[in-house]
């Protein structure tokens, strides 16, 4: 019998989860050079209190025997977002930016998560392993779109990341050394499923936040 890896098995479970997050038509006109200048700070202000959250959890995982091998300070991804909002909106930034219904769920979801180490980590794989994967070609996207150079897109470097690649071969090896249960591996799977369907969600609320304005 061929024992499918669960870095596998997660990504084949969550895959048609992530093409509903992928397809959203927020994220799909933003991509197709449709969207505003002010659709794409809309969403950078949303992963400012994603990130505030989930690496505040991070921090409290530092020594959790499972979780701390996923919290790695090369990920850290908050103090690009406030440099990408100071550039973005200038002074007093932090005013100006509110979190919108679905973003407060996923954030309070995310800080349940910090008595659950296989929920923290399927929060923790959703972000980071999409930043590093999509992720890389929507901040290029948005560069050319928006004419920047660094500033606004520094939320997509990952400077102490050399290969994205190696880092998430490295990640899945991780997460097939875990010696989850068969039960938690399912739960931790759900909250992947989860995670999307908040990523997705948020997208509907900014498109719906769009059209209001
Ligand atoms: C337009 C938006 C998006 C595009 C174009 C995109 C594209 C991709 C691509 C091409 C991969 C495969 C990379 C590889 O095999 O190494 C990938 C992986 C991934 N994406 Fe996305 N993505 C998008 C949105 C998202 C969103 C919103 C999330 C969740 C927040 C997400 C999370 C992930 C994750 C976790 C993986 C890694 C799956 C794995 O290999 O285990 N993506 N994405």
């Amino acid at each position: 019998m061929t024992v499918v890896p669960f870095s596998q098995a997660l990504r084949e479970r969550t895959w048609s989860s992530h093409g509903a997050s992928e397809g959203a038509g927020f994220m799909t006109e933003l991509m197709q050079g449709k969207g505003t200048r002010n659709d794409y700070v809309a969403l950078v202000a949303q992963h400012y209190f994603i990130y505030e959250a989930l690496e505040a959890v991070a921090r409290g995982m530092a020594d959790d025997p499972i979780a701390s091998a996923f919290v790695s300070p090369k990920l850290t991804r908050l103090p690009a977002i406030e440099a990408d909002l100071d550039f973005l909106l200038g002074d007093g930034w932090r005013a100006q930016i509110s979190p919108l219904p679905t973003t407060q769920r996923y954030v309070d979801r995310i800080k349940e998560t910090a008595t659950w180490n296989g929920g923290f980590i399927a929060h923790h794989y959703t972000r980071y392993l999409g930043d590093l994967s999509g992720g890389q070609h929507i901040g290029r996207l948005m560069q050319r779109h928006f004419g920047f150079d660094t500033n606004g897109i520094l939320f997509y470097i990952f400077d102490e990341i050399a290969s994205p690649d190696a880092f998430k071969e490295t990640y899945r090896e991780q997460l097939d050394a875990v010696d989850w249960s068969a039960e938690e591996r399912e739960r931790v799977i759900d909250e992947v499923v989860l995670a999307y369907r908040f990523n997705t969600e948020l997208f509907d609320d900014l498109s719906a936040a769009k059209a209001a304005a």
